[in-house]
């Protein structure tokens, strides 16, 4: 089992590169099973979850070549439609290739996903817009089946909540069906932007792009493209709070900062200056933190990948916060290990109030999931004394190379085996 170990109050600045969007990558490697032939998805971050999505398309037929920040998929001869439980339990976005595969192939089989550490995370709009578009959906140990022996059909769908991966999904299921699809209060977030970018290349015909209301017309078929990845907002945001935490100035660099409006809006609130750049931001601050409240929403609201390294923010800010988490039903599980290095949080429901606190306290403490892995490091880096994340398996999911990025900033940071 590896850990991070971190020596805090080293002071952080300079300059920090961000690689494309974790959440975006994953859907563009299952949009490239529509079409036969060779897709090269570029700015793919090398991270764990890019490599069960490559063991996902390969377990169907697709022949997957990584290189250099950039993934090949050839998905000319698919053998499988299944999606084995190994593989979806390992990740839930798994579950994206539903769609693909039903719309090119008339049927997919995919492994039910568990629950996930973040809350229950459910998948009823995916499936219920599936059988809006003509797919059969039933259930048998423990797999989804899909089927559509004659093609999908196109249909209007509304869906009661933007869910980002059922956007996503019936995006991917509609581009081949039959008609006109009309998908209600999809989700905005620029992941998707980039999804109906890729498709559009390919062939699709899709209109609303960044709006609530997406509008495809089916074509017979789609052909493979290049495509270069979205910069990962969330990643530059994690890099923008351990600036804004131990003052800066750091600059991140590789994504637009158009799509976190949000959270540098609530940083300059709490005190910190933010310089937008065309591809990035640099934050400093100088003055104390000044107690800001958030509450988390579909983009463009405060995004709930932030909201755990916002909550470190607040922490050590000069007053009290209250951060309101509507997107999962329990994201703060590492919350208690926040509370370990000295945070003075109190959780009712999907409400955290953070008593500023004047500093951290470096302990050992676990990571509970991807982003609160990720905030307890950055919580780390400002601690008084030596502070060893465990689990960190959670933080590779998402964050290339978390350890070497912050040691260019100045960080006394290390990744330890065993
Ligand atoms: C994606 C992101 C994740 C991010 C989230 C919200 C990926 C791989 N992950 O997750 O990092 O935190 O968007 O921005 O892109 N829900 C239902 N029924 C459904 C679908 C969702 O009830 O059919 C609920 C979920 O339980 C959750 C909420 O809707 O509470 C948000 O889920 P969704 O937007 O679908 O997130 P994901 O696509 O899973």
């Amino acid at each position: 089992m590896e850990s991070i170990v971190v020596m805090g109050r080293r002071p952080l600045s300079g300059t920090v590169k961000v690689g494309g969007a974790k959440n975006s990558a994953l859907k563009l490697m299952a949009a490239a099973l529509l079409a036969p032939g060779k897709s090269v998805i570029r700015n793919v971050p090398d991270i764990s979850d890019v490599g069960v999505m490559a063991d996902v398309l390969e377990h169907l037929g697709a022949r997957v070549t990584r290189e250099d920040h950039s993934v090949a998929v050839d998905a000319t001869n698919i053998a499988s439609l299944e999606a084995p439980y190994e593989l979806v339990a390992q990740m839930r976005a798994s579950i994206v290739v539903l769609g693909p595969l039903v719309a090119r192939f008339g049927s997919a089989h995919v492994a039910m996903p568990g629950g996930c550490n973040i809350g229950s995370r459910k998948i009823d709009m995916h499936l219920l817009g599936l059988q809006h578009l003509g797919a059969v959906i039933t259930f048998e140990h423990g797999f989804i089946n899909a089927s559509a022996p004659d093609g999908l059909k196109g249909a209007q769908v509304i869906l009661d909540f933007p869910s980002v991966g059922a956007t996503e999904n019936l995006l991917m299921a509609s581009v081949l069906a039959e008609g006109t699809t009309v998908i209600e209060n999809a989700a905005r977030e620029p992941e998707i932007g980039d999804l109906v970018d890729m498709l559009v290349s390919m062939g699709a015909r899709i209109e609303g792009r960044d709006t609530s209301t997406l509008e495809i017309r089916g074509v017979r078929s789609l052909s493979p493209v290049e495509h270069t990845t979205v910069g990962d907002r969330i990643e530059a945001g994690t890099y923008l709070v351990a600036g804004a935490l131990g003052g800066g100035p750091v600059t991140v660099v590789g994504f637009d900062p158009a799509h976190l409006e949000m959270l540098l809006a609530k940083m300059s609130a709490a005190g910190c200056d933010i310089e937008p750049l065309p591809d990035g931001a640099t934050v400093r601050r100088e003055g104390p933190i000044t107690p800001v409240d958030i509450s988390t929403l579909p983009y463009p609201g405060f995004p709930t990948d932030m909201q755990p390294q916002f909550m470190a923010l607040m922490a050590l800010a000069e007053g009290n916060s209250v951060i309101t988490e509507n997107v999962y039903e329990s994201r703060f599980m590492f919350a208690d290990e926040l509370k370990r290095m000295g945070a003075d949080i109190d959780i009712e429901g999907h409400r955290a109030l953070v008593r500023g606190v004047g500093a951290l306290q470096g302990a050992p403490v676990r990571s509970p999931d991807l982003r609160g892995g990720a905030t307890l490091v950055l919580a780390g880096l400002v601690a008084e004394g030596q502070t060893v994340v465990g689990d960190v398996h959670h933080i590779m999911r998402g964050y290339e190379d978390l350890t070497g990025k912050l040691a260019s900033l100045g960080a006394d940071i290390n990744l330890l085996e065993g």
